[in-house]
């Protein structure tokens, strides 16, 4: 009978690293990690979703959704900071969960990774193609509003149909062996940060106090609750939950927190690091905090340059904003820059997803099938061709902000299990060297637990039954096929 709780020791896992570091080179500094971070971090979070929080959710406020997203992700961040010090292998949460809870939480969270990198890439890539029409539609092309839009969005269309083509390709190359390197990488993180910098500098002088004012919506069913005509209950399970007000800086942050993923892809970089006790927590934390500095400035210049209401539906809210400023002429810049960061995004979503599912499928847990390697380029291409058309149907069909939600709830709820992961391995490993300890334990990791937490009970209810079906579904492949394939419950 196999053991659901059966862990994999953390030696066993050291040698898979020694194993796989033939070939890696340590080439990557702490700046360039940071570097890494920020190119994975920064992209339709911010330059689509802050729009969409700032109409549907928090107004203006939504400056205090990024501080309060970044909070939780600091918590995290320095969680996922002591396990990349101390198991530098990819897999990132999924092998950190292996080693310290068990193969059904390990798979669980592989799982449950998916909706992070997979519809994250679709997210990504959804958006990605309304700025793509706003630049072309500068040349006077324009892509008709059925080949943009999926039938669930606003203003319903056939399919989003250069969301699709971007996965595609994108995929192919991943197939081919094309790899980032860090010094395209470093180039795009480059142009990254310079978009958002002339959008703060320029903008700042433009800005309309009345945009910012009243800064926090006011939301009737919180002014009903404080008057004692609604009882607390019947407020959260009503629409007025999350529409502005205080719960709409909480709803806000659980969307906007998207902004904040990818700064665990830093962790699957653990291998290719120079130093990486010390690397890492710099790489993770560094570009967390740089993150954080630009969307809080960010989105304050978003919100007082156009007033948060006509954002509704607006999945390019830069260019829309930016409008307002005497400086139009460098939109279509802004707009190529933007475009190229999108693309570093969705590049290290998608290789983050196979790697997943390469080391979930090297387990057992998933068919061999998951980590054939093609012959001349060594990539894991039969998973990359199934993500491409999941991926595909994801970003053509769904509406932004429903897949938006689905990416925070699934990451959310990965962070919350790394966030005890530490505290369990703190009792069953104490003396593994670690080259970074989170500080306070158990009150830092607790604190992310509880952040987390509270972002995801911010989400709508049906991301939360989304997320209990993708579960379902988890568990039911788990016990079908997993559980009696897994090579740590059945070594040969
Ligand atoms: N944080 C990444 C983005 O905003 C996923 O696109």
């Amino acid at each position: 009978m196999s053991n659901l709780w059966k862990t994999k020791s953390l030696s066993q896992l050291l040698r898979t690293a020694e194993d796989s570091e033939k070939g890696l080179r340590r080439t990557l500094s702490a700046s360039s990690l940071v570097a890494l971070g920020i190119g994975a971090i920064i992209g339709a979070g911010l330059f689509s979703l802050t729009g969409i929080a700032a109409a549907d959710n928090a107004g203006p406020a939504v400056v205090y959704s990024f501080i309060l997203a970044a909070l939780g992700c600091a918590f995290a961040g320095l969680c996922y900071a002591e396990f990349a010090s101390m198991i530098p292998v990819a897999g990132s949460a999924y092998t950190y969960s292996y080693a310290t809870m068990g193969e059904f939480i390990a798979w669980i969270i592989g799982w449950d990774l998916v909706l992070e990198y997979a519809l994250g890439a679709a997210t990504v890539a959804a958006s990605w193609s309304q700025y793509v029409a706003k630049f072309l539609l500068t040349f006077g092309i324009e892509i008709p509003n059925a080949l943009l839009h999926g039938p669930w969005d606003e203003t319903p269309g056939m399919l989003n149909l250069p969301a699709i083509m971007i996965v595609c390709l994108l995929s192919l190359l991943l197939i081919k062996g094309t790899k980032e390197s860090a010094l395209i990488n470093n180039v795009l993180v480059i142009l990254k940060v310079t978009v958002v910098l002339v959008f703060i500098v320029l903008g700042w002088g433009f800005i309309n106090p009345d945009n910012h004012s009243p800064f926090i919506p006011v939301n009737e069913g919180e002014q009903l609750v404080s008057q004692g005509s609604m009882g607390f209950f019947d407020f959260f399970q009503s629409d007025y939950f999350g529409q502005y007000g205080w719960s709409g800086i909480l709803r806000g942050a659980g969307v906007v927190f998207f902004a904040f993923i990818g700064f665990d892809a830093v962790s699957t970089a653990a291998q290719e690091a120079k130093n990486p006790q010390k690397g890492m927590p710099i790489g993770i934390i560094g570009s967390l905090v740089v993150c954080t500095i630009l969307y809080v400035l960010f989105s304050y210049v978003l919100t007082g340059l156009e007033n948060y209401v006509n954002f509704r539906g607006d999945a390019s809210p830069v260019t829309t904003a930016f409008a307002r400023t005497g400086y139009t002429f460098i939109n279509s810049a802004l707009t190529i820059a933007i475009i190229a960061g999108y693309t570093s995004v969705m590049l290290v979503m998608l290789m983050g997803q196979s790697r997943v599912f390469y080391s979930m499928s090297v387990d057992g847990l998933l068919p061999k099938f998951f980590s054939d390697l093609h012959k001349k380029s060594q990539t894991p291409w039969k998973t990359n061709i199934i993500f491409m058309i999941f991926v595909s149907l994801f970003a053509g069909f769904v509406p932004v902000s429903d897949l938006g939600h689905m990416v925070s709830i699934g990451t959310l709820f990965a962070f919350s299990l790394v966030c005890i992961g530490v505290i369990v391995m703190r009792k069953t490993n104490p003396d593994a060297v670690r080259g970074f300890r989170v500080p306070l334990v158990p009150l830092v990791p607790i604190l992310g637990v509880i952040i987390c937490v509270t972002l995801m009970i911010g989400l709508p209810g049906e991301s939360w039954e989304r997320l209990a079906i993708w579960l379902a579904l988890g568990f039911v492949i788990y016990f079908l096929y997993g559980r009696k394939h897994s090579k740590v419950n059945n070594p040969d």
